[in-house]
C-alpha cells in the first residue's frame, strides 16, 4: 500500500520563503529516516538546483518532449533516498500547464514516486490553476505567510480560491520572517479569524519561523541552512516544525492509499 504522504509549499505573496522552508523541512524529514522526495513545482521561476548548488542534466520537462525514463531525471541530495526533482525553469508554455499535461507529466512520474515517505512539491506563488489543482490534489497543504499584511491578505485569496475551486478545507500554516513568538500568534490569528468568519474553515498552526540572517547566508553558500548551521535559531524552528510534520503523517498514514494525487493518476489510461 501507498505510504507517501504528498505536501504542496504555498504562498499567496511570492518571495515569502517557500523554497527555503520546503528544503530544509525536507532535509530535516530525511534526516530524521524518512525517504523523501523534493519536486520543484515551480515552472515559472525553478530554484531548488540553484538553492543546492546543482546543474541538473535533466529537469521534468524533457519527460514532456521525450522518452527519456523517469528514473533518470532524479538527482540524489544526500545518500537514504533524499532525492531531488528538478524542473526546467523560465518556459513559458510550462509556466501554465493545462490539465492534460500536468496529468501526462504526473503519470509518467507515478514510477518515480513509489518508496518514499513524502513528496514535497515546491509550488510557484499566487493563484495560477496549475498551484490551485496541484494544492488540492496533495495530502496535506502548508502556506506560507509573513507577518506582513500583504502576505496576510494574499494567502486569504490562496485559500478562498482553493476553497471556492476545489472544495478545500484543510490548511496548515507556518509564519515566517517573524521577528518574535508574538508576530507569529498575531499574524495566524488574523487570517484564521477571516478564513473562519467568511469561509467556516480553521487552519491549522505548524509553527513560526524566525528571521534570520543565516538563512539568507546559506542562500548564498547554495548549500540547506540545516547543513551550515543547524543551531542557528531559524533551524530550530524550521526542526520543531518538521517534527510536527511527521507525526502528521504517523496520524493518517493509514488513509494513505486513498490519496487524491495518486487515486486519480493510477486509474487513468494513457
Ligand atoms: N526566516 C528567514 N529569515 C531571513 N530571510 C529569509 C527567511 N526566509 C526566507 N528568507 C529570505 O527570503 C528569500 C526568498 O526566499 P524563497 O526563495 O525561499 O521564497 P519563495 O517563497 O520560494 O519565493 P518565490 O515566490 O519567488 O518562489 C531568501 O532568499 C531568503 O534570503
Ligand atoms: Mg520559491
Amino acid at each position: 500500500m501507498r505510504k507517501t504522504l504528498s505536501v504542496s509549499i504555498l504562498s499567496g505573496k511570492g518571495g515569502v520563503g517557500k523554497t527555503n522552508l520546503a528544503l530544509n523541512l525536507a532535509f530535516c524529514l530525511h534526516k530524521g529516516g524518512h525517504p523523501l522526495l523534493l519536486m520543484d513545482c515551480d515552472m515559472g521561476l525553478a530554484n531548488l538546483d540553484v538553492l543546492l548548488g546543482l546543474a541538473p542534466e535533466h529537469t521534468m520537462y524533457d519527460l514532456l518532449e521525450s522518452d527519456i525514463e523517469p528514473q533518470s531525471i532524479v538527482v540524489p541530495i544526500e545518500q537514504g533516498g533524499f532525492d531531488f526533482l528538478p524542473a526546467a525553469s523560465g518556459l513559458t508554455d510550462l509556466i501554465e500547464m493545462d490539465n492534460d499535461t500536468r496529468e501526462l507529466l504526473f503519470h509518467r512520474l507515478l514510477p518515480v514516486f513509489d518508496g518514499y515517505d513524502y513528496l514535497f512539491m515546491d509550488l510557484g506563488a499566487g493563484i495560477s490553476p496549475t498551484v490551485l489543482s496541484l494544492g488540492a490534489m496533495s495530502d496535506m497543504r502548508v502556506v506560507i505567510i509573513t507577518p506582513e499584511p500583504t502576505s496576510l491578505t494574499d494567502s486569504y485569496a490562496l485559500i478562498k480560491m482553493m476553497h471556492a475551486q476545489h472544495g478545500v478545507d484543510d490548511f496548515h500554516v507556518i509564519v515566517n520572517q517573524a521577528e518574535n513568538p508574538g508576530e507569529v500568534k498575531q499574524a495566524f490569528q488574523r487570517l484564521a479569524a477571516v478564513c473562519d468568519r467568511f469561509l467556516g474553515i480553521s487552519p491549522v498552526l505548524l509553527g513560526g519561523v524566525s528571521y534570520d540572517k543565516a538563512l539568507p547566508e546559506a542562500v548564498r553558500r547554495q548549500t540547506p541552512l540545516m547543513r551550515m548551521n543547524h543551531k542557528s535559531p531559524a533551524a530550530k524552528d524550521i526542526f520543531s516544525i518538521a517534527v510536527k510534520m511527521q507525526r502528521h503523517r504517523a496520524a493518517i498514514v493509514h488513509t494513505l492509499g486513498q490519496s487524491p494525487l495518486f487515486g486519480e493518476l493510477t486509474g487513468k489510461e494513457y
